[in-house]
């Protein structure tokens, strides 16, 4: 991937290209140029927002959604087309609008005062018609949805007609002073909520802020989805070598509870059980309860 960022400084506008995941040259930007799975998009950020109570945190880019932009790029881009995704608490909408380029239908939500950021990045990088664009249906729209606000979900679930394949959610844990996330349970069981068939996926990166954050995310995760992996990703950035990040870890959640019962939750084991014994490349995998 190649990720420039553009920022005043001393009264001037400065456009730098990054060679790694650089959180503090990040939040200084005003404008983040992206290239990444075939795709450009250029985003706009707000950082002077970001501690206020006006668009807060999700007024910039976090390092975690970089590395599920790296899962990504990791992937043979066909399988997103057609793709149905939900990203929670999207900020200014990196992750999304990279997978609605690639011919996913996107739905990118977030809180309200995240929204009119959000739309706009949505819009600005809207392909249609453009010279050189991918011919791809662009179908991606920003959508509140409020974690704290159950009825936002109809809405969410409605705009991509019922039917989730990819749940996203990069770095949207919160940590108290003793390192614990009240939210970790809230955001699992909206993945769990918003999984339409045993089939819907979701990618859940979040920064290791502490060992008890990390504990919290895997007991949610293990109460409401038989498969819990947790992937081993690296970025890759336009000449510089590989990054590979220890503080930050991306879970993948399949098979919600919800769809499971009896006979069923036991054959989907045992088969997982067969998948471990043979081992999946770069995913460490644990069935059902450890
Ligand atoms: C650290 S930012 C991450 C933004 C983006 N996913 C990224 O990685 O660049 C956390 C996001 O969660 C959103 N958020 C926080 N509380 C929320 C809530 N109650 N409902 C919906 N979104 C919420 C914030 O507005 C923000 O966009």
């Amino acid at each position: 991937m190649k990720v420039s960022i553009e920022r005043w400084q001393d009264g001037q506008k400065v456009r730098k290209e990054l060679d790694g995941l650089d959180r503090w040259e990040v939040h200084a930007a005003h404008s983040l140029w992206v290239e990444a799975a075939g795709c450009k998009l250029k985003l706009q950020q707000e950082p002077h927002a970001l501690a206020a109570s006006r668009v807060g945190v999700g007024a910039c880019a976090w390092d975690s959604a970089f590395m599920l932009l790296a899962y990504f790029e990791q992937q043979d881009t066909s399988k997103w087309r057609s793709c149905r995704v939900v990203e929670l608490g999207a900020g200014i909408g990196l992750l999304g609008t990279v997978l609605a380029q690639l011919g996913a239908q996107v739905v990118l939500t977030d809180q309200a005062s995240v929204m009119p950021l959000l739309t706009s990045n949505v819009a600005a990088n809207d392909m249609k018609g453009q010279a050189g664009s991918v011919h791809l249906p662009w179908r991606a729209q920003a959508m509140q949805l409020d974690w704290d606000l159950p009825q936002d979900r109809e809405g969410v679930l409605a705009a991509v007609g019922g039917h989730v394949d990819l749940i996203l959610a990069a770095d949207c844990c919160y940590v108290d002073e003793g390192g614990r996330s009240a939210n970790a349970a809230t955001i699992i069981h909206m993945c769990s909520a918003l999984s339409t068939s045993p089939c819907t996926r979701s990618l859940v990166a979040f920064e290791k802020r502490s060992e008890a954050l990390l504990r919290d995310l895997e007991e949610a995760a293990h109460s409401h989805f038989l498969v819990v992996k947790e992937l081993e990703l690296q970025a890759a950035f336009v000449g510089s070598s590989a990054w590979a990040s220890d503080h930050i870890v991306v879970l993948a959640l399949e098979e919600s509870k919800q769809h499971a019962c009896g006979v069923m939750t036991f054959l989907a084991a045992a088969m997982l059980d067969e998948r471990t014994a043979s081992g999946i490349h770069g995913e460490r995998l644990y069935v059902g309860q450890r």
